[in-house]
């Protein structure tokens, strides 16, 4: 049946054109429909970068301005999803809900399944960008027992996530620009990064002609691992794990061994085999954070720093071109923000919507697509003679 390659990981396999994100790992680059990320981190909010991953230019004045109405239109969520969220166990962990709800909004937008109406299509894009922060701080709100907050659509994205996760309706809710400005940072710096897991998890659903939401749902639980999203979650048990300074060689030492299955979660990239400049950006707007909350002893944050200090030196982590990567510093920025650990990953999976919905769009688009089906090579018996139940054991 033909011959094919062999290539477990999809390490050398090109799965699909995209003009969306462009990558450079041994260069340390990461470019948005030609724009260099440290660019669009240090100039852009988190919307212009979503317009520009979806309709492959930078808005103008006028078009930011209708984009950012279209979007905060569509923030709420159905009343309905109220209670399907009630539904959840208190303990359920947030990234459990928020790939649940995902999932259920195909059951609520009917209009927007339509894959064939590229209206319906952006539709879909628009709601999927505008409803994830609505339902992320609900799962938070629900796993601490406070009210839902309703979206405010005065604040921008990023204010208005923040709102509704901390926020409550007995005060009055004071914006921290600063803390505004990282969270924004934090969702333009995981917005895309082309064709990773839960990207390709997307594509591959969605080749099969399945639902906006429905994909979507399916990124978020290929997002959930700690092998990818799930790493600055990861980052912060493993500092808790170490717990104090003088630990850390007993650790660096365990991800060196071979028979220790034991990493340095933060560390190291599929792709970026130089450094990962999402990290170089994070790592300043980590500073600024703990700066402005007058953080300056906190003992993971010295437990991190002198990590990274030791990987950048270490010869094991020179020589594999292990860096420390977006999620590490991450970790460090939500925690001081006050997010709980399990909500990290459902903040990456609120920014990384939008990639992964350009994604998904560019593929329906595309005139050549086609189902993904890969191959394997089959290392199971050979033939052989069925043995009925009874002459079985
Ligand atoms: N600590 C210690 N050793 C490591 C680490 C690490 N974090 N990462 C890789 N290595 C070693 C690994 O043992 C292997 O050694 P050897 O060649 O002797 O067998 C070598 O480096 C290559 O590792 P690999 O697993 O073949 O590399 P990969 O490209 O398949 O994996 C990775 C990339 C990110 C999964 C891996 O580096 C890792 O598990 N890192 C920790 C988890 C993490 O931080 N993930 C977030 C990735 S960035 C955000 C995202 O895109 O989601």
């Amino acid at each position: 049946t033909g011959y094919f390659t062999y290539d477990p990981g999809f390490t050398s396999t090109g799965s699909c054109e995209s003009k969306i994100t462009y990558i450079d790992g041994d260069e340390g680059i990461l470019l948005h429909r030609g724009y260099a990320i440290e660019d669009l981190a240090e100039n852009c909010n988190f919307l212009e970068v979503c317009y520009l991953l979806l309709h492959g230019e930078l808005p103008s004045p006028e078009q930011l301005s209708t984009f950012d109405k279209t979007i905060t239109y569509h923030t709420m969520v159905h009343e309905q999803i109220n209670y399907f969220l009630r539904g959840f166990r208190r303990d359920a962990h947030p990234m459990a809900i928020l790939c649940g709800v995902t999932g259920a909004l195909s059951s609520f937008y009917h209009d927007s399944t339509d894959i064939e109406d590229p209206h319906q299509r952006m539709i879909a894009s628009h709601r999927l960008i505008a409803k994830l922060p609505t339902m992320a701080a609900m799962a938070y709100k629900y796993s601490v027992g406070q009210p839902f907050m309703y979206p405010r659509n005065d604040l921008s994205y990023a204010e208005n996530f923040l709102y509704m996760t901390f926020g409550v309706p007995c005060e009055p809710f004071k914006v921290n620009p600063i803390l505004s400005r990282a969270m924004d940072r934090i969702f333009i710096l995981h917005a895309d990064h082309e064709q990773n897991a839960s990207t390709s998890t997307v594509r591959l659903a969605g080749s099969s002609g399945a639902n906006p939401f429905a994909c979507i749902a399916a990124g978020i639980a290929s997002l959930w691992g700690p092998a990818h999203g799930g790493a600055n979650e990861a980052v912060l048990k493993m500092l808790q794990e170490i717990g104090s300074k003088d630990r850390i060689p007993e650790f660096i030492k365990r991800a060196k061994d071979k028979n220790d299955s034991f990493r340095l979660m933060g560390f190291g990239h599929r792709v970026y085999k130089n450094f990962d400049p999402r990290a170089q950006v994070m790592r300043k707007t980590c500073h600024e954070v703990l700066g402005e909350l007058g953080i300056t002893n906190d003992p993971l944050l010295d437990i991190a720093m002198e990590l990274e200090r030791i990987a950048l030196e270490d010869d094991y982590f020179i020589e594999k071109k292990l860096y420390p990567n977006v999620d590490f510093y991450s970790g460090i920025i939500l925690k001081a923000m006050g997010f709980p650990t399990s909500m990290f990953t459902v903040l990456f999976a609120v920014a990384r919507t939008v990639g992964w919905i350009a994604q998904w769009k560019e593929m329906i688009e595309d005139p050549g697509q086609k189902i993904g089906r890969p191959r394997q090579l089959y290392t199971g018996a050979t033939q052989r003679k069925f043995v009925p139940q009874n002459e079985r054991g």
